[in-house]
């Protein structure tokens, strides 16, 4: 199979590609990637012998058709993430989510071939703190912020491409994902590289907002399973009853650092905070069989520290731009 892997040089794309290569070594992979702020070459550079990297932009809908005809299969991580630059600036959100989905859309729909986009539970918006509830593949989309609005409108333009035109493409919606080569704009890196860096991590508000964490090698193994089985047309959502509220988070890792449990600022929340994310993963479970390798968060969290603390090269040239953002915004 040959397979294009758009944002392939961020986050959980890098990590799909590395299990990708790892896996399934009948597959030749294409990663297309505009190399944002987000995009790593280092992040590659482990598999770099073994695919092929194309730096181009999901809305050049010239290049996107070219490499879509090339392949079999399309996975769509590449967008805009960060719900703080969102807030910030709202206009990429739009072009990259939004523009980006609807040009990979196209190129699939003229060249027939098999799409999953990835997505996140946040398109649904937030859960009552205390509540029993949990997103399913059927709660009403609600999106808070731009980010969540954009990447909303992308998952209702490939449901209307399923439906007008046959697409064959699945979406998976996801809960917040840890592990190895995260930026460390992101909250649990940040707060790692606070530590290793001498300076005090930053919890925003109380801390009461829960997050369902998942490994991103979970995530990944979860969307490896829709594409290969998952029912065309359908949403599945990808979680691994990873409820932790974000004060509980920042505890674990100050005392995984050896640090005390209070050495960290309170700073001011985040506009529009969504307050709980809850995902119900059981048609993932029950239908495709599908369970997560990572149920100790507290091990997974460990390994992750020790990544950022053998891997410095990788995330401390961002670092200081990082908390040189923060600190502006926060005036
Ligand atoms: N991080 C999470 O917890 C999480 C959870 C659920 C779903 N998701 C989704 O997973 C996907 C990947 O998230 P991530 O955390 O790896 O993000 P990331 O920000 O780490 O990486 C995004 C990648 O997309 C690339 N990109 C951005 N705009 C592009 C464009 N216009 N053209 C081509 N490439 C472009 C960037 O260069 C970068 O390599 C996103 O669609 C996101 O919405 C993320």
């Amino acid at each position: 199979m040959r397979l294009l892997v758009t944002g392939g040089a961020g986050f959980i794309g890098a990590n799909f590609v590395h299990a990708s290569v790892r896996d399934h070594p009948e597959v030749s992979v294409t990663v297309l990637d505009a190399m944002t702020y987000a995009g790593s070459r280092e992040s590659l550079a482990p598999v770099d012998d073994q695919i092929r990297l194309v730096q181009g932009d999901v809305t050049d809908a010239e290049l996107v058709h070219k490499l879509v005809a090339e392949s079999d299969a399309v996975v769509h991580f590449a967008a805009e993430t960060h719900v703080d630059n969102a807030l910030a600036d709202p206009e990429p959100f739009v072009r990259s989510n939004v523009l980006g989905t609807y040009s990979v859309l196209e190129a699939v729909r003229h060249n027939s071939v098999r799409l999953h986009h990835v997505s996140t539970d946040e398109v649904y918006g937030d859960l009552p703190l205390d509540g029993p509830e949990r997103f399913t593949e059927f709660t009403p989309y609600n999106p808070s912020s731009p980010y969540s609005a954009t990447k909303a409108a992308a998952d209702m333009l490939v449901r209307a491409w399923v439906r007008s035109y046959r697409v064959a493409a699945t979406i998976s919606n996801c809960s917040n994902n840890y592990g190895p080569y995260q930026h460390v704009e992101k909250f649990i890196p940040r707060q790692i590289t606070n530590v290793l860096t001498g300076r005090r991590p930053k919890l925003y508000g109380r801390g009461a907002n829960v997050r369902d964490w998942i490994h991103v090698e979970d995530h990944n193994s979860a969307v490896w399973r829709v594409l290969g089985d998952g029912d065309i047309g359908r949403t599945y959502l990808i979680g691994a009853d990873g409820e932790r509220d974000n004060l509980s988070v920042m505890r674990m890792i100050l005392q995984l650092m050896g640090r005390p449990a209070d050495d960290f600022d309170h700073v001011t929340d985040r506009a529009g905070h969504d307050l709980r994310y809850a995902i119900d993963p059981s048609p993932l479970r029950d239908e495709l069989g599908w369970t997560p390798g990572h149920t100790d968060f507290e091990a997974g969290l460990r390994d992750t520290i020790d990544w950022y603390r053998t891997n410095e090269s990788w995330w401390g040239p961002l670092k200081d731009a990082v908390e040189a953002t923060y600190a502006e915004r926060a005036q």
